[in-house]
C-alpha cells in the first residue's frame, strides 16, 4: 500500500476552451502524460492525494467527465478544493456524481487503513511569497486582491484547517494534510498554518497551486519541526505522481 500525490490536474474535458496549452507547450495534452505515469506506477490498493485545482468546470454537472476520468484510474483518491474549482458546490451535490473510488475533504478527515488525511484550501498569505521562484505569473498564479480581504479569507481557511485537523485520528500511523496553497515559506520558517500542522502532529503536508516554478530549484521535500512538505503541482512534478509514503 503506497501513498502518492499529484495536484493541479486542471482538467477540461467538458470545457475544451479552458485547455492548458495556452500556458505553454508542456501542457499539451498533459492529462495523457499524467495518465501514462499514473497507470505505470499506481496500484488499485494505493492512495492518491489530489490537493486542488482539479477541473476548470463551473458546475458539478460539467465536472462529471473530469471526475470520471480520475475515477477510472487505479487507487483510492482523496481531493480538496483549489482556488479554480468553481464547480465545487456542496459536498452533497458532488457526491451525486462522484465515482466510488474518490473522496472529498472539507472540514472533515478521511481514514484509510492506518492513515488519516485532513486538509483545507488555504489562500495567499502575507507571511510568505514564492514570486522569486516563478518565471512568469499570469492567470494561474495571479493575485488581484487587497491585503485586507486576502487576510480575511486566510483567517477563515485556518479555522477550516483546524476543524479538519481535529478530526485526524491521533492513533493513526501517519497523519497527512493536503492544502492547496503552500502552508509555509520555502525557507520553512514558522508560519501560522505550519504551527497548526505541528500542533496536531501532522507527519506529511502536500500542496499545489504554485505553477511555472523555475527549473533546477530544490523546493521542499524536507522535514521541519516534524512535518515533511511536498510541492505536488503537476507541472512541478513533470506530470508524474510522486510517492510520499
Ligand atoms: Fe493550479
Ligand atoms: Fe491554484
Amino acid at each position: 500500500l503506497k501513498i502518492w500525490a499529484i495536484a493541479d490536474l486542471h482538467l477540461s474535458f467538458t470545457t475544451p476552451n479552458k485547455g492548458m496549452e495556452k500556458f505553454g507547450t508542456k501542457w499539451l495534452q498533459h492529462y495523457d502524460i499524467i495518465k501514462k505515469h499514473w497507470i505505470e506506477s499506481i496500484a488499485e490498493d494505493d492512495l492518491v492525494l489530489i490537493a486542488g485545482d482539479i477541473s476548470w468546470a463551473m458546475r458539478v454537472s460539467e465536472a462529471k467527465a473530469d471526475l470520471d476520468w480520475i475515477g477510472e484510474l487505479p487507487g483510492t483518491k482523496v481531493l480538496i478544493r483549489g482556488n479554480h474549482d468553481f464547480w465545487w458546490e456542496s459536498l452533497k451535490k458532488i457526491k451525486t456524481v462522484l465515482p466510488e473510488s474518490m473522496h472529498l475533504i472539507q472540514n472533515n478527515a478521511f481514514h484509510w487503513n492506518d492513515i488519516s488525511v485532513g486538509g483545507a484550501r488555504l489562500w495567499d498569505s502575507d507571511e510568505y511569497s514564492f514570486s522569486e521562484f516563478i518565471d512568469f505569473s499570469g492567470p494561474l498564479n495571479e493575485v488581484d486582491q487587497d491585503k485586507e480581504s486576502q487576510q480575511k479569507i486566510f483567517d477563515r481557511e485556518l479555522i477550516r484547517l483546524e476543524n479538519s485537523l481535529k478530526q485526524l485520528d491521533p492513533k493513526a500511523k501517519s497523519r497527512i494534510v493536503m492544502t492547496h496553497y503552500p502552508p509555509i515559506a520555502n525557507s520553512l520558517a514558522p508560519s501560522r498554518a505550519a504551527s497548526l500542522l505541528e500542533k496536531y502532529g501532522v507527519d506529511i503536508c502536500v500542496f499545489g497551486h504554485l505553477h511555472n516554478i523555475r527549473k533546477g530549484l530544490t523546493l521542499f521535500g524536507e522535514k521541519k519541526r516534524g512535518v515533511t512538505y511536498h510541492l505536488t503541482a503537476c507541472d512541478y512534478l513533470d506530470f508524474k505522481p510522486i510517492q510520499i509514503g
